[in-house]
């Protein structure tokens, strides 16, 4: 059965259903590695092409693989450019990227660019799908600051098995103009992207795809890729680039020593100042780069702690009840200095609730958003370009959900009222809603306008996006309308398509 319970009767229902007697209807038990002696894999950097004109071009393909998350088992698994996850994309601001997106899967698939500001025609959303055998070349000037920026595919209904499968890579953003500021930033060595995702077996050793509420929540937890790996650590300090690549867990990670880092960026580039930590929570989408400092000889693992996820409904576990090691981070007897990090990371915009022009709401529950579904030819909201905006977003389920806005980073300006925490307090683009709250979330529309081509909003977990939570909204010129109807999902103008 692909589906669990809780999806297919709807949320209320499935709250009927566990009522007075408590049993979770998602019951995860998290199985620890017989040991961490496989090295963390760190996936590659990219090879790129830069033209004449400064364009620098990357080329994808997605293609099937297999992969042994369990020693002697061969899983069937999705990957780019290999038989799982991807190469690591890098490119600077200010630069002309293009990507050559070949799909070798037996089904359309897409790419979206999770974090990228970006015209809505390169965004890789529902509205750009690749068929089998075809080639997309979306291209964009990277403009916005340095972070850790990630791609997954996003084809109406198939998000969830198309990451879980394992189709996930980071693209890295570096600002050539920023200042020094200490962080570690040698890739691989002491600047190491960590991508976190859970997954179950079929005892024939395929994914199994069954989930409850939030979907899967696997009980083999892997760091790019491997269940059970280590880092070999040379250096004082190490950058982790912790990317939550699950579909449906949150997690809160920490040393197991409980250690403080410091969290430095969160997921649109860098904190205002480090922020001093012990957890860092994330959802599905999220990433947050800490650094920890090691000594000489010794080892730490990186545990995800029982997560706080807020007040969710008894008898609904999602995982809060799970607390596991990820990655053991083993020091070497003498380590490499590192600089000190900076007191001061970067200046953000202080923008406030006085600089909106606009305010809308919007109402999380179920698989809705303002009690509808997605429509691909419905679209939901029309920003003009230029807007400073609030939008307040509420979760009235007593379950979890986030979300994520395509185009933008934004900021949280409060929750319930109150001031967000620090780790909170620098560029989102996809935030965790604990149940039951509101999240007043402002953002700047700059540019890019499309009458034609929407950006999504939607939960990322990932069943609940495939499911329904998700919206359309175009960003126009003032005064112009939204174009509604299936003409939206013609081939973007701008890019190209072809078959391969
Ligand atoms: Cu990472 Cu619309 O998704
Ligand atoms: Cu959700």
């Amino acid at each position: 059965m692909r589906r669990g319970v809780a999806a297919a009767v709807g949320v209320a229902a499935a709250l009927a259903l566990v009522g007075g007697c408590g049993v979770p209807l998602s019951v995860s038990s998290v199985t620890a590695p017989d040991d961490f002696d496989t090295p963390l894999p760190v996936p590659p950097l990219a090879p790129s092409q830069v033209a004449a004109d400064g364009t620098r071009t990357f080329h994808l393909t997605a293609q099937e693989g297999t992969t042994q998350f369990v020693d002697g088992v061969d899983t069937p698994t999705w990957g780019f450019d290999g038989d799982l996850l991807g190469p690591t994309l890098r490119a600077s601001r200010g630069e002309q990227v293009t990507v050559e997106v070949r799909n070798e899967l037996p089904e359309p698939t897409s790419v979206h660019w999770h974090g990228m500001h970006l015209p809505a025609a390169m965004d890789g959303g529902p509205h750009q799908p690749v068929d089998p055998g075809d080639v997309w070349r979306p291209t964009w000037r990277v403009d916005q600051p340095a972070a850790t920026l990630w791609y997954h595919p996003h084809p109406h209904g198939r998000t969830e098995e198309h990451v879980y499968r394992g189709m996930a890579g980071f693209f890295l953003l570096d600002d050539p103009a920023a200042p020094d500021v200490g962080l570690p930033h040698e890739y691989s060595v002491d600047d190491v992207p960590v991508v976190v995702q859970d997954k179950n077996l079929d005892d024939d050793g395929t994914l199994d795809l069954d989930g409850g509420e939030v979907g899967v929540l696997g009980s083999l937890v892997t760091a790019n890729g491997v269940h059970g790996a280590h880092l070999a650590v040379t250096t004082e300090r190490v950058r982790l680039r912790l990317l939550n690549g699950s579909t449906g867990r949150t997690y809160s990670f920490g040393f197991a020593d409980d250690r403080t880092f410091l969290q430095v960026a969160s997921d649109g580039g860098l904190l205002p100042a480090p922020v001093e930590a012990t957890r860092v929570r994330l959802s599905p989408g999220e990433r947050a780069e800490v650094v920890v400092t090691m000594a000489p000889g010794e080892t730490v693992r990186l545990r995800s702690f029982r997560p706080d996820l807020g007040r969710i409904a008894a008898g609904f576990a999602m995982g809060a009840n799970d607390e596991f090691d990820v990655l053991e981070l083993r020091a070497a007897e003498a380590l490499a200095a590192s600089p000190q990090v900076a007191e001061v990371l970067t200046t953000l915009e202080p923008l406030q609730a006085a600089d909106a022009d606009v305010t809308r709401t919007f109402s999380v529950s179920g698989r809705e958003i303002n009690g509808r579904r997605m429509d691909l030819s419905r679209i939901d909201e029309t920003v003009e370009v230029g807007a400073t905006e609030i939008w307040e977003v509420r979760n009235d389920d007593a379950v979890p959900h986030n979300v994520h806005v395509h185009d933008v980073q934004l900021r949280v300006l409060d929750i319930d009222g109150d001031a967000p925490p620090a780790a909170l307090g620098g560029l989102k683009d996809t935030v965790y809603l604990e149940p039951r709250r509101t999240y007043r979330l402002i953002m700047r529309f700059e540019d890019y306008t499309d009458p034609d081509v929407p950006y999504m909003l939607h939960c990322h977990l990932l069943l609940h996006e495939d499911e329904g939570l998700m919206a359309q909204f175009v960003v126009v010129e003032s005064g112009e309308a939204a174009v509604d109807g299936p003409q939206r999902a013609r081939p973007p103008a701008g890019s190209s398509h072809d078959h391969g």
